[in-house]
């Protein structure tokens, strides 16, 4: 049998493999109550334009309601046969009301409709991840309150380079975060213009007022041209590529938890809330959703790259290629929210041990900058040669097995003789911290300063 809703053009129905390639009902459903909000704002505007009855519309509205209460009761029958969301729906209205269902399309087309119902989901979903971007900068707030003073190693090329404070780590997060938040929010600024009304791809001989379908389902304003209303998803590679960057930072700070956590370094112990064991070692408490959130960038770089790839040939306007558009988003979504939540959780629990941080931000000659420093800003010296005197000094520390603060008078004095006990004082990690005082540095001052800005900011 050929299909309801154009089996005027058509003699035989579909191969059964036709169908299976053509069928998006299988995820589109995803977008149930996203469909039925756009076809109550369309049916509205519809009878408020006097293109069909009140009395129809009405009909149209209550039925709608049925339908949604079948698809969130499960009880929804959905069809392959039926192609997609839109049809099922529509399909399910005329089995309820009759005759009013069949004036819901008029001035509309699949095209503007999966248009909207599209990037409402996608606007949720901006939405859900501006939410979980403040959870978890709020997380990490928490985290650099407590420890804004306690020093730890920094490190370039993951080598001991200077100590910076617990706190400073934690808002180097903060900032991160917040650019990610700020490309959702641009993101979700730039895409709410509604397509419904671009109908098919030229717009429609209806009178119809798109003012008012935009106003109905929260959008800024309609779309200004049909073509592009229906052609493009750059709303959702936005999303794509806003979420592969946050993606790329979760999965940063994830590595570093994992390696914070290993018995080797011990910076941080993860709460037994968001570790797992193992079924053979006893001793192990693995940080298993860290590595899964360094693992997450991955597929949603991915859905980012496949969706580039599917747009990038299509000629205007709407291709069935497009179709392919919401698995990617869909999954990167459910991912990125996860690796969010779990981010925040494993945050919010995590004990950050104070003592081998700092027994760390001793070790590995890490104060030696500020020797250097010391020799330039007392006795005077060029920086270069400063430098060389105490790489000399740091070489005859590492043969004696020692740190730079263990050196005696002599061993300095006999690489520089001008050297006095003074140099002693800089050479602690907590003076080395207090002393970076410069705007945005690790002196618990300006950590401090950070954290009120950011706690302002999020007011
Ligand atoms: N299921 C389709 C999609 O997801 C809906 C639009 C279909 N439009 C069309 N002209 N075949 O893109």
């Amino acid at each position: 049998t050929s299909n309801k809703m154009w089996g005027g053009r058509f003699a035989a129905g579909p191969d059964a493999i036709m169908e299976a390639i053509n069928a998006s009902i299988g995820f589109d459903k995803r977008m149930a109550a996203q469909d039925i909000a756009g076809s109550r704002a369309h049916a509205a505007m519809l009878a408020a334009t006097g293109i069909i009855q009140a009395s129809d519309a009405d009909a149209i509205r209550e039925g709608l309601l049925t339908v949604l209460s079948e698809i969130d009761g499960g009880t929804f029958q959905f069809s392959a046969a039926l192609e997609d969301i839109h049809m099922n729906v529509e399909a399910r209205l005329k089995e309820v009301i009759g005759e009013p269902a069949g004036r819901l399309h008029t001035g509309r087309s699949r095209n503007d409709q999966v248009a909207t119902d599209f990037k409402l989901w996608t606007r949720d979903q901006l939405d859900a991840a501006d939410a979980g971007l403040v959870a978890l900068i709020g997380a990490l707030l928490t985290q650099a309150e407590a420890g804004a003073e306690w020093v730890m190693p920094g490190f370039t090329h993951l080598q001991t380079a200077q100590p910076v404070t617990w706190g400073h780590h934690m808002m180097a997060y903060v900032e991160m975060f917040s650019r990610d938040l700020g490309r959702f929010r641009d993101a979700r600024a730039r895409m709410n213009e509604c397509p419904l009304g671009a109908a098919a791809l030229a717009g429609t001989s209806f009178p119809i007022d798109r003012d008012m379908t935009a106003q109905a389902l929260g959008f800024d304003r309609p779309s200004a041209n049909s073509l592009d209303a229906v052609s493009d998803r750059d709303f959702a590679l936005e999303f794509l590529g806003a979420a592969s960057i946050c993606a790329m930072h979760l999965s940063r700070f994830a590595e570093e938890l994992v390696i914070w956590s290993s018995a080797q370094f011990r910076f941080v112990t993860l709460s037994d809330r968001f570790s797992t064991g193992s079924s053979i070692m006893p001793q192990k408490k693995n940080p298993d959703a860290a590595e899964l959130i360094r693992a997450k960038v991955g597929r949603i770089f991915g859905a980012n790259t496949a969706l580039m790839m599917v747009m990038k040939g299509l000629p205007l306007a709407y291709s069935k290629d497009m179709q392919e558009d919401k698995e990617q988003v869909f999954d990167a979504a459910d991912n990125l929210m996860l690796a969010l939540a779990a981010m925040e959780g494993m945050v919010r629990d995590m004990t950050a041990n104070r003592d081998h941080l700092a027994a760390a931000a001793g070790s590995g000659f890490s104060t030696a900058t500020d020797l250097a420093d010391w020799l330039v800003r007392v006795l005077g010296m060029p920086f270069r040669d400063a430098h060389h005197v105490t790489g000399t000094l740091v070489a005859r520390a590492e043969t004696k097995g020692c740190d730079l603060p263990d050196l005696t008078l002599d061993d300095m004095q006999a690489v520089h003789p001008e050297i006095t006990n003074a140099v002693f004082d800089v050479l602690g990690v907590e003076n080395s911290v207090n002393s970076r005082t410069s705007y945005g540095g690790t002196a618990p001052a300006q950590v401090r300063a950070q954290i009120a800005r950011w706690k302002d900011n999020l007011k």
